[in-house]
């Protein structure tokens, strides 16, 4: 017999850890039924209208009925065998999918099981390039302030060591060099000074930097903010002239959530390494790949020790593999490029709003994404409840409320979402309690 929703609660309170979460003081969770399209039913029957797309995962919404069917035929094979000696049609279909999708330049994928590890296996092959090319002494990582690249050790590393997720275990990290955000921002006019810090600590360190790590045009996790993409084709001429590698990491912005396919095409730049994750599948499963050019890969196969030193046991997970195959089939056969657009569109216009109001720092939107930047932290205990009793899934973090829809959500649903935006941004105007110290 099923469990009630209350026990279910009560066994999740108890025993689950959430996402960032505390045992002794929980935050309210909300059991899911079933997800459809751009809907989530909870177990009461409630329905809420999706505004995360499952941490930018769900780009084509829930219960896609194509990944589906890629799922069960692949089901009715095998759902896993192991990666090592072995290897089958959705793996290698998945390959000749990136190998399109992506500069022609990057020939040599790795299939990790989630974007943290897919941006480890950069930053090795990364290092590894360098060891092979006995320049093992070009061992340091540059990034940029206020960025997000996971929760394993070597990406906590690269998050702002003072506004990040992981200020707590600063003294176990490898410290990264950091420079600063990127002044300039997205639609702004360029300003050549904003390549300055770059410049400088390539000219200082750049014969110890292996590889400079960024997020494309858009910083996620780290505060979802917008960087003219110049900055991006001139990190590319600095890290060719100082023997830098460029790590992308496209995790959250590749698949068409900033208007293009990938972030990197803003600037028409090609990265040496490429990260990508979560829309990869459609947010079905879990599954990266981290994608290098035939230089990096043969140099580092040229050594003695020429392995690259990675192999999760459930790398190239045939289920994952067909959720993505489908994924990308399913996208590039979609307008999607005009359904951003209009999401785009309908974020400015239905957000504007919340630009007049005091307790707002900044409204921004790109691409299918929208941001609304308080003066001070939002209490998530307080606020999420009312989303949900606005009939709509949105789940702020520190200062930030923020929308990133499925593609596939509909204008009325579009509406619910950004007019809730603005109805829960007043009552915490109204009710400074609503806001955390
Ligand atoms: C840019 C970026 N890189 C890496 C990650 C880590 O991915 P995962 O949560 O799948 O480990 C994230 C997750 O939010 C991300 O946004």
């Amino acid at each position: 017999m099923a469990i009630s929703a209350e026990t279910l609660l009560q066994l999740d309170r108890d025993h689950l850890w959430h996402p960032y979460s505390s045992i002794s003081e929980p935050l309210t969770v909300y059991p899911v039924r079933s997800a459809s399209g751009a809907t989530l039913t909870l177990e009461d029957g409630r329905q809420l209208v999706d505004g995360m797309s499952s941490w930018w995962s769900a780009i084509h919404g829930y219960n896609v009925p194509e990944i589906n069917i890629a799922l069960q035929k692949q089901l009715e094979q095998f759902s896993h065998v192991m990666f090592g000696g072995l290897t089958h049609r959705p793996a290698v279909e998945l390959g000749r999918r990136l190998l399109d999708l992506t500069p022609v330049s990057l020939q040599h994928i790795f299939l990790a099981d989630s974007g943290s590890i897919a941006v480890e296996v950069a930053l090795k092959m990364a290092l590894q390039y360098w060891i092979a090319r006995g320049e093992g002494n070009k061992n340091r990582i540059a990034t940029i302030r206020g960025g997000y690249h996971g929760d394993t050790f070597a990406t906590m590393a690269l998050a702002d060591p003072d506004n990040g997720m992981h200020t707590m275990f600063r003294q176990l990290l490898t410290e990264p060099l950091f420079i600063p955000r990127p002044g300039c921002r997205f639609g702004e006019s360029w300003d050549p000074a904003t390549m300055e810090p770059l410049q400088q600590l390539f000219e200082e360190s750049g014969e110890s930097i292996a590889a400079l790590i960024l997020e494309p045009v858009v910083q996620g996790a780290g505060g979802v903010y917008f960087y003219h993409p110049e900055f991006l084709s001139q990190a590319r001429i600095l890290c060719d002239r100082f023997d830098v590698l460029l790590i992308a990491d496209e995790i959250a912005t590749g698949f068409g959530r900033t208007g293009k396919l990938f972030g990197c095409d803003h600037a028409s730049i090609t990265p040496d390494i490429l990260c990508l994750g979560k829309a990869l599948t459609g947010g079905a499963m879990t599954l990266a790949a981290t994608i290098t050019t035939s230089l990096i890969a043969e140099t580092i196969s040229s050594h003695d020790d020429g392995t690259l030193m990675h192999g999760p046991t459930f790398m190239g997970n045939p289920l994952a593999c067909s959720a993505a195959n489908a994924s990308i089939d399913l996208l590039l056969s979609s307008p999607w490029r005009s359904r951003v657009q209009k999401i785009e569109s309908g974020l400015r216009r239905g957000l504007a709003p919340c630009s007049k109001l005091s307790a707002v720092e900044e409204v921004r939107v790109l691409g299918a994404i929208g941001v609304v930047e308080m003066r001070e932290a939002v209490n998530m205990g307080r606020v999420q409840p009312l989303f949900v009793e606005h009939g709509v899934w949105i789940r702020p973090f520190g200062r930030l409320i923020y929308l990133m829809p499925p593609f596939i959500i509909t204008v009325d649903e579009l509406e619910r979402l950004t007019t809730a935006v603005v109805e829960v941004v007043r009552t915490i105007e109204q009710s400074q309690p609503v806001t955390a110290a």
